[in-house]
């Protein structure tokens, strides 16, 4: 498979602070990459250095075989690129509908599809978007991605709070949009549901990369699961635990 992301050394920094040292990874075309970890080691300022958000200090990212570091956010957003923030990815001061038509531009087709993967939002149309529930709140964020059929679609924390059930059903829509042919890159607390979606396992910690691998070579690797993941991602872990948050958090 083609790289469709590719970072190469990057480093970031907060000020003095060095939030990512080194960090090199590729997503593959069409590929589902997740990124794991511990609270603080770094994973939203990757997603933050590839979508323009931060600029790099040092490093190279290419999207599609072009440079994109250094280039502003909403370029690299115009080149299929989209990032869903923690806890964020809507206007809150627009309503839910607006929220979708503002995504769709001229091109009307993709609100029907959305709404229909999440009749809630429907209902909810003449809703301002900050008064949703948070659940609703990433359903709108995730159906402005099925929108926008981004090439490659981040997305930061998107199960942070959410029922078990919500959140397999949000999980239900990422895999339908790697179907449809996007890329993933997933930030996720929920290290069972992601293993079961990924097929790249990266582990970071402390803003270095400390595993590439696919889940079933991580699951063999206990003593990194134990150290970055806590032990409901173990291969020990049946059933329900598997799929819960990290004792960690
Ligand atoms: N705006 C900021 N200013 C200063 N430090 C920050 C800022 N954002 C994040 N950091 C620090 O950078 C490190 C990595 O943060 P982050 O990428 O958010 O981690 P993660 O998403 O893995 O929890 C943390 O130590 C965090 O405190
Ligand atoms: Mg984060």
């Amino acid at each position: 498979m083609r790289p469709l992301l590719h970072l190469r050394g990057v480093e970031a920094r907060y000020g003095r602070f060095l939030a990512l040292q080194d960090v090199s990874l590729i997503v593959p075309e069409g590929a589902v990459v997740a990124l794991l970890g511990p609270n603080g080691a770094g994973k939203s300022t990757v997603l933050r250095v590839v979508s323009g958000m931060l600029a790099p200090a040092r490093g190279e990212i290419t999207f599609a075989g072009r440079r994109i570091d250094g280039l502003p956010d909403h370029a690299i957003a115009r080149m299929g690129l989209a990032h869903i923030p923690e806890g964020s990815g809507i206007f809150p001061g627009l309503s839910t509908f607006d929220n979708l038509t503002v995504t769709a531009g001229g091109d009307r087709s993709g609100i029907g599809r959305a709404l229909e993967l999440f009749p809630i939002l429907a209902e909810r149309r003449e809703q301002l978007a900050g008064t949703l529930s948070g659940g609703e709140q990433r359903m709108l964020s995730l159906a402005r991605a099925v929108i926008a059929r981004p090439r490659l679609l981040m997305v930061d924390e998107l199960s942070l709070g959410l029922a078990p059930r919500l959140v397999a059903q949000l999980f239900g829509t990422l895999a339908a949009i790697r179907a449809r042919g996007a890329s993933i890159l997933l930030v996720e607390q929920y290290v069972g549901h992601a293993l079961r979606l990924a097929d790249i396992v990266v582990i970071l910690s402390k803003g270095r990369v400390q595993f590439i691998g696919e889940p079933g070579e991580l699951a063999r690797k206990e003593h990194l699961v134990e150290a970055y993941l806590g032990r409901a991602a173990g291969p020990k872990a049946k059933g329900r635990r598997a799929a819960g948050p990290s004792p960690r958090d």
